[in-house]
């Protein structure tokens, strides 16, 4: 079985799988992205097994652009969700794009430390990571516990 360099099998967006990948490949087609030209697209599975999708959204004021795996996110929480089972991002770039920092603490928010996450490329690529690997170390609930 093929190993990505994260050392773990690529096989989450591949059989069973597959509709998560070709979810986020085809809201990536939908992407608003005229300032960057860089289309994303994101699917989040729910606990429910409903999958939700999401792309990136850009605005001429650039800092209020929004990148593909909060739109998946959003989509979730608007359909009355909260738990991600399992994750997957796509881009045409020459190697598998890893979600922005921000988008490893929204992801984190809603998903244990071992919920699978697939990067993929328009021509085929994968990695296949972690939440939890893709932010060590996280801020959670648990560090204000002693605040009032
Ligand atoms: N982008 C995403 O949507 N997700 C990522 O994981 C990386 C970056 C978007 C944000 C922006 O619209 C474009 O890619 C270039 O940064």
């Amino acid at each position: 079985m093929a190993r990505s360099a994260a050392g773990r099998s690529r096989t989450a967006c591949r059989g069973e799988n597959m509709p998560l990948l070709s979810a986020a490949a085809e809201v990536r087609e939908n992407a608003y992205a005229p300032y960057s030209q860089f289309r994303v697209g994101a699917a989040v599975r729910g606990a429910s097994g409903a999958i939700y999708r999401g792309c990136n959204v850009e605005n001429v004021a650039y800092p209020e652009g929004t990148c593909a795996e909060a739109g998946a996110i959003a989509a979730m929480v608007a359909a009355g969700e909260t738990e991600i089972l399992e994750v997957c991002v796509i881009a045409d770039s020459p190697t598998p794009v890893p979600p922005c920092g921000g988008c490893r603490q929204k992801l984190a928010e809603f998903a244990r430390h071992d919920v699978p996450v697939t990067l993929a490329t328009v021509s085929g690529q994968q990695l296949q990571t972690t939440v939890g690997d893709l932010l060590p170390g996280r801020f959670d609930a648990g560090h204000m516990e002693r605040a009032t």
